[in-house]
């Protein structure tokens, strides 16, 4: 297991003021930052593209970008998005045509290639593509919006997601996205997720350096 990342979703911060936004979650203790990027056809609701990405960048964000493509189809955006400066890419498999080659296109950019799963699907999709991947994202909430509550059957998944990884061998970060909070996040991570994205319970507080601390400590407890 990896030690726990924290990725704030920039979904619910300001957008009139992103990269002052990013850099103040940065400085509060986030590890990287989570991107969500959504089409108004793969999901019900329109957010940013390649662009935004490459401002933050040009803004002066190093600290790792991972983007949450929930668009449908995926292989154009991968290599707009590579080239805006993408660290990670995680597409839904649902979304491709031929998710496999869609992964390598992914990586082909050198960048980590995730897989993203919704509430309502197996992990069957992990048979044939697990050794390709780098990030598994459990879906906690249907994409599409931030602000929902948590889905409480996720846990089993990520339960058996962390079987599926552990048996592998391979050094594959396990991510939970939808609905994460201080009162949860420990049930997430007992569960075996070592990745955190938090959009609303980070951003709704006025001081983001204790939203992250009250996250962190609840983690801390997490082997206990
Ligand atoms: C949902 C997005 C999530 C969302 C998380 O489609 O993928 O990243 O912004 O926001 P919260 O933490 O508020 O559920
Ligand atoms: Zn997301």
């Amino acid at each position: 297991m990896h030690t726990h990342l924290i990725a704030p979703s920039l979904l619910s911060a300001d957008f009139a003021r992103l990269g002052e936004e990013s850099k103040h979650v940065l400085e509060a203790g986030a590890d990287l930052l989570h991107l969500d990027v959504m089409d108004n056809h793969y999901v019900p609701n329109l957010t940013v593209g390649p662009l935004v990405c490459k401002a933050l960048r040009d803004y002066g964000i190093n600290a790792a970008i991972d983007v949450h493509l929930m668009t449908n189809p995926v292989d154009r955006l991968i290599t707009d998005f590579a080239q805006a400066g993408a660290s990670n890419i995680t597409i839904h498999p649902e979304a491709s045509k031929h998710v496999d080659r869609s992964l390598d296109l992914i990586h082909s950019h050198h960048c980590r290639a995730g897989l993203a799963i919704n509430p309502g699907t197996t992990l069957h999709y992990l048979e044939y593509l697990l050794d390709k991947i780098d990030i598994l994202l459990i879906m906690s909430v249907n994409p599409g919006f931030g602000g929902q509550a948590f889905i409480p059957s996720v846990l089993a998944k990520i339960q058996k997601a962390r079987q599926l990884i552990q048996a592998s061998g391979r050094n594959i970060y396990l991510a939970v996205d939808g609905g994460i909070n201080k009162e949860n996040i420990k049930q997430v991570a007992q569960a075996g997720a070592d990745f955190f994205v938090a959009g609303s319970a980070i951003f709704t507080q006025s001081d983001y350096k204790k939203a992250i601390a009250d996250l962190r400590s609840e983690l801390t407890h997490a082997n206990t």
